[in-house]
């Protein structure tokens, strides 16, 4: 359980290097169980949820060295009910159904975990897998499925947009026989990014990054070298750093075409935002930001999992703001933190109202997911005096090196092991 000391106030500036997308590398890491040959895949970021999405896979029989790059070989599947605590250490194992029935033709594991943010159903993903042909069965947060002989194409028209559910009937659809149409696809950079890596491999998937997928089964996929995009959601945090900050912030080894509602929000707060083919920059010109409304909704939308990072910038901004969260039923756990931060802020159902004040104070806080987590660490940064920051492991687990990332940029920050 380890803690975060933070000192503040600093000014966090200067250049930092994007680490590859913790939500691109784990549905490909569970779609590569598909391919029987071997599969190099650079830019993976060293993860706690990689890490354990690596161990379920060598759990199953699957073969992988981490050199730079990670090399998978999945020849032989030896078998299809890996351990419980595994799969419910993240959400990303419920990608494992559709390789597995696919692979073994039957499946038995308990239901995934991820951060508490909100119910975090799965009807939708076991409802693309019976209409493609599987038999599952859910009961007491156990899944247990088989197919008779393959998954077969066929019309998905989604309830509601799901990016988790969307991946797993890609991966379904990849090896089904004849065709299958996603409707209501989401159209995350994510989603684009795993049918851009089957494709590599094999597969004749179109349309991934708009509403209406289409998915031409193949007999089987080859082995090849994939690069992982870069993890858009890491760089709009190290942006908002700099906003809060009124500083000027370079990152790097990033693709800023995926983060286009966010550069814009940023230039309405009164930044200068620069881009180019594979870096963005942000420069307040030492002035407070304006604060912004925002309301999260599926891409091209403004990303929920940048909603905490923004309030944050609002709560030191000038101006009262409003954020709106449409996905997640549980997303605000931050807000009673950033209060003992001196934060001015209401709550009333999903929507958070901001009075912008000049600044926090340092406090002992709890963090309680991933995205909470890193806009706490930076809230210290900000922050006069002292912050403690407990419970930290949320956010291992999606950002790569993040105090060493911080501290290149001048953070005064320390990991405590308790
Ligand atoms: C993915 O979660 C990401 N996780 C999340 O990132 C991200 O916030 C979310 O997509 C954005 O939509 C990974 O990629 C590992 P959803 P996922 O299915 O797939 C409801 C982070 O911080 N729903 O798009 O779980 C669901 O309750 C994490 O990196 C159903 O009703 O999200 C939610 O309200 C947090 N039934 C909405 O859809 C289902 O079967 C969107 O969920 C599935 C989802």
């Amino acid at each position: 359980m380890d803690k975060f000391i933070i000192k503040g106030p600093v000014k966090l500036k200067g250049k930092v290097t994007i680490s590859g997308s913790k939500n691109a590398a784990l549905p490909i890491l569970f779609a590569s169980l598909l391919i029987k040959d071997i599969v190099e895949i650079k830019n993976v970021p060293n993860l706690k949820d990689i890490d354990i999405a690596i161990k379920i896979l060598i759990k199953l029989g699957v073969k992988i060295e981490r050199k730079k790059s990670l090399i998978i070989n999945a020849i032989n599947i030896l078998q299809c009910n890996p351990p419980s605590h595994l799969i419910k250490s993240i959400r990303a194992s419920i990608w494992i159904l559709s390789p597995l029935l696919k692979r073994t033709g039957k499946v038995n594991v308990s239901f995934p975990g991820g951060c508490s943010i909100g119910d975090r159903p799965i009807d939708l993903h076991i409802n693309s897998l019976k209409i493609l042909g599987a038999n599952i069965n859910v009961k007491k947060n156990y899944i247990k499925g088989y197919i008779k002989t393959n998954f077969k194409g066929n019309i998905i028209c989604m309830k509601n947009i799901s990016v988790g559910a969307t991946i797993t009937t890609i991966i379904a659809a990849t090896l089904a026989s004849n065709v299958t149409i996603i409707e209501n696809a989401a159209k995350e950079p994510e989603i684009q990014d795993l049918a851009n890596f089957l494709n590599t491999m094999g597969a004749n998937i179109q349309g991934a990054g708009t509403n209406k997928i289409v998915i031409e089964g193949v007999k089987k996929l080859k082995g090849g070298v994939y690069t992982i995009i870069s993890d858009r959601i890491e760089t709009g945090t190290f942006l908002v750093a700099a906003a809060i900050c009124k500083s000027k912030i370079l990152c790097k080894n990033t693709n800023p075409n995926n983060l286009n509602i966010v550069l814009n929000k940023l230039k309405k707060t009164g930044a200068e935002i620069e881009i180019g083919k594979n870096w963005c920059s942000i420069n307040m010109h030492g002035k407070r930001p304006k604060s912004v409304n925002i309301i999260t909704g599926p891409y091209p939308n403004f990303p929920t999992d940048m909603q905490s990072q923004f309030a944050l910038l609002n709560l030191i901004s000038t101006g009262i703001s409003t954020i709106k969260e449409n996905i997640f039923k549980n997303r605000f756990m931050y807000v009673p933190e950033l209060i003992r931060m001196g934060a001015n802020i209401i709550l009333k159902k999903n929507i958070l109202k901001c009075k912008g004040i000049k600044s926090l104070s340092g406090s002992e806080v709890i963090a309680t997911d991933l995205r909470a987590s890193v806009s706490l660490v930076l809230a210290g940064c900000i922050a006069s005096g002292i912050t403690i920051i407990n419970n930290i492991s949320h956010i291992d687990r999606g950002y790569e090196n993040i105090e060493n990332k911080l501290s290149s940029l001048g953070a005064n920050i320390k990991r405590i092991k308790y």
